[in-house]
């Protein structure tokens, strides 16, 4: 065991240790000599790449050599700091890298919306456990801003809990509750911006030149236009442009998302060294996953787009390797909503190698799903299936069908284009579709889109985008809608090493009404899919005569099949299989076999050419037999079979 190892002499290694190192010392001996001994260890696996990552960051900089010292030892308290049973969770995680692909499903909720605060959340940890969750991510709950604050997302102090849902304390104890029922907490760290309400923001305005160096600054329009003609557009109707004018200081400020979002420098070290103390002190309190926010807009280079600068990665790897030596325990999570292509640097495969993230949203997968489901044919799902790549140990894609944000449509066009499709005509019958353009039924909404032709994002609730009628009367088409938001749901569940279920849809909730949406007054779309937690519904979860019974009772069962039969100890490598049925996706994880069908067809699978020889197969759900080789779906429908034998598994990493 990992904490039983041999203390060894400080002394005994001095020759060949380098500089930073041997500085550790004094921190290291005042610290409880079994854990230093772990620390240590911890130290030389991963110090010298944490090392090297700030090296290349920030080697420049006077006074690096005691930036690093300072980082690591400050660094080392929070180690020494930790809670027992922290501590031993570290342990733990850090002996079984794998301990992520055990069938974990995720779910996601604002901590207002879902329990008022933080208390409440701890009240609704017996719901969680019936759902079968293993993680919970609350959107922002740290001190926000004042006014419009982007749900949180412009953080105005990382050591504060927003009061309003509740205090450090009451983090800490709803995380060891959560812990004790199996369940990891995840918490947003909002790498790449701060509200313009931070104690650094207002220093900043004030002139105050420690602060200013923490933001990036334009002095001019000019200014401000060359580097507009290489960015992108995030909010391109609410919040048009990259930078904002601050009268103060007569200058541009960078503001990527709202003008109250002021990017932070991280080329800058001390925003490196303050961020990192934020994240050590959550996961001091008991967070056990980061979500890092905005991921790839950390760097800023001349003459870019800005996104996915190899300095970005750099940063997450120093991130990677602080929680290594400090808390292993830690899971972090990016959230780089980019095409397929620029996701693999983020799990360390990229040219600068080394742990990096262990999970990253899948958002291509999600939205190929929609466009699939729209167009009543597969082959975008298998396509984008086809471009992601095996993970390394340890790391997993976190599957969605629907999140707090829209569904972004771009991060398709590579494949569509690969595709030989033309990608503005697809993603565009997509939008018209998901806006209910072609009388289908759908009832979601355009985001951030200019005109009617335009593509960028769609909002709205499952159950609304797959057709619900409102009211959910029974027949014909409230079956449809609930037919196809379970053929996203399975897909997510058999693709997904981490898959995460939004609140509300357990329950089936739809879009929030138009008398709500008119109470919250606020420029930003995504508030339609963003409802209060529905307590009517949720004690309808039992009765399968309901919609609420039947959604929850279905994703109950998705998270139950997973832990039996897609709990592994590797990544998932999947294998997509070219069937003779149109509009189907078969998919082959394991000793498990997933049937979609995409169309709104029964259609009947021949499973024949998949596998020689022909194995037992089980139903998932029912854990019969199957009886015959032609497996027959109905229109939308979805199947799970599991054999003894592992088929499938090939090339897990
Ligand atoms: C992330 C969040 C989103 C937020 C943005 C800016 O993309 O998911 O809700 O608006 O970051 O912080």
């Amino acid at each position: 065991m990992v904490h039983t190892m041999t203390l060894q002499d400080p002394s005994a290694h001095h020759e060949c240790e380098p500089a930073w190192l041997t500085a550790l010392q004094p921190a290291l001996s005042a610290i409880d000599p079994l854990r230093a001994a772990v620390l240590r260890r911890r130290l030389r696996t991963h110090g010298a790449r944490l090392h090297a990552r700030l090296q290349g960051l920030y080697g420049q900089q006077a006074g690096f050599h005691d930036f690093t010292v300072s980082l690591l030892t400050a660094a080392l308290k929070h180690a020494a700091q930790r809670e027992e049973a922290l501590w031993q969770l570290d342990l733990a995680r850090e002996a079984r890298p794998e301990w992520l692909h055990a069938g974990l499903t995720g779910y996601c909720a604002y901590v207002d919306k879902f329990a008022g605060n933080l208390q409440g959340v701890a009240a609704q940890v017996p719901y969680l456990q019936e759902l079968g969750i293993g993680y919970l991510h609350l959107l922002p709950f740290l001190k926000a801003g004042q006014g419009a604050n982007d749900g949180g997302f412009a953080v105005a102090s990382f050591a504060d809990v927003e009061p309003s849902l509740g205090t450090m304390a009451d983090l800490q104890v709803l995380c060891a509750d959560l812990r004790q029922a199996g369940i990891s907490l995840c918490s947003d760290l909002v790498l790449n911006h701060v509200s313009h309400d931070h104690a650094w923001a207002r220093a900043a305005r004030e002139g105050d030149a420690a602060f200013l160096a923490y933001f990036h600054w334009r002095p001019s329009a000019e200014a401000v236009a060359a580097e507009e003609r290489h960015l992108k557009q995030v909010f391109p109707a609410t919040a048009p442009g990259n930078f904002t004018f601050i009268e103060e200081r007569q200058a541009w400020v960078w503001t990527t998302f709202y003008p109250y979002q002021w990017d932070l420098n991280w080329a800058h070290a001390p925003v490196f060294r303050d961020m990192a103390e934020a994240m050590l002190n959550l996961a001091n309190h008991g967070v056990e996953a980061f979500r890092l926010d905005s991921t790839g807009y950390l760097w800023k280079r001349e003459g870019t787009d800005c996104q996915n600068q190899p300095e970005a990665h750099a940063i997450l790897q120093a991130l990677r390797a602080l929680c290594d030596i400090v808390a292993p325990a830690c899971l972090l999570k990016a959230e780089a909503i980019m095409p397929t292509q620029a996701l693999p640097p983020y799990f360390g495969l990229g040219e600068l190698q080394g742990p990096q993230c262990h999970t990253a949203y899948h958002s291509s997968l999600m939205a190929a799903s929609w466009v699939a489901l729209a167009e009543g044919r597969e082959d975008i799902v298998r396509e984008v299936l086809r471009h992601t790549p095996d993970l390394p140990k340890g790391c997993a894609w976190l599957t969605y069908v629907r999140c707090h944000d829209d569904i972004g449509w771009n991060v398709l066009r590579p494949e569509l284009t690969a595709m030989g499709r033309d990608a503005q005509a697809s993603l565009l019958a997509a939008v018209q579709h998901y806006a209910g353009r072609d009388g289908q039924g759908a009832r979601g909404a355009s985001f951030q889109a200019s005109d009617d032709h335009a593509v960028h994002g769609t909002n709205g609730m499952t159950l609304a985008l797959t057709g619900l009628p409102p009211g959910a009367p029974a027949g014909d088409a409230t079956e449809r809608a609930l037919a196809r938001m379970g053929l996203l749901q399975s897909l997510s569940f058999f693709v997904g090493g981490l898959p995460l279920v939004y609140m509300g849809d357990e329950l089936g909730q739809d879009n929030v009404s138009e008398a709500e949406l008119t109470v919250r007054a606020g420029p930003d779309g995504r508030e339609l899919h963003r409802p209060v937690f529905d307590e009517v519904a949720a004690r309808q979860r039992h009765d399968p005569s309901t919609l609420p019974g039947r959604c929850f009772q279905q994703l109950a069962s998705l998270a139950r099949w997973r832990r039996r039969h897609l709990a592994e100890d590797r990544p998932v490598s999947l294998r997509v299989f070219q069937t003779a049925e149109p509009g189907v996706l078969v998919l082959g994880r394991g000793q498990a076999l997933g049937l979609f069908n995409f169309t709104g067809q029964p259609v009947q699978v021949d499973l024949r050419p998949l596998a020689q020889p022909w194995p037992l197969w089980q139903v998932a759900d029912t854990c019969r037999p199957l009886d015959s080789e032609l497996v027959a779906l109905p229109a939308f429908g979805q199947c799970w079979l599991t054999s003894s034998t592992d088929l499938y598994a090939d090339s897990g990493a």
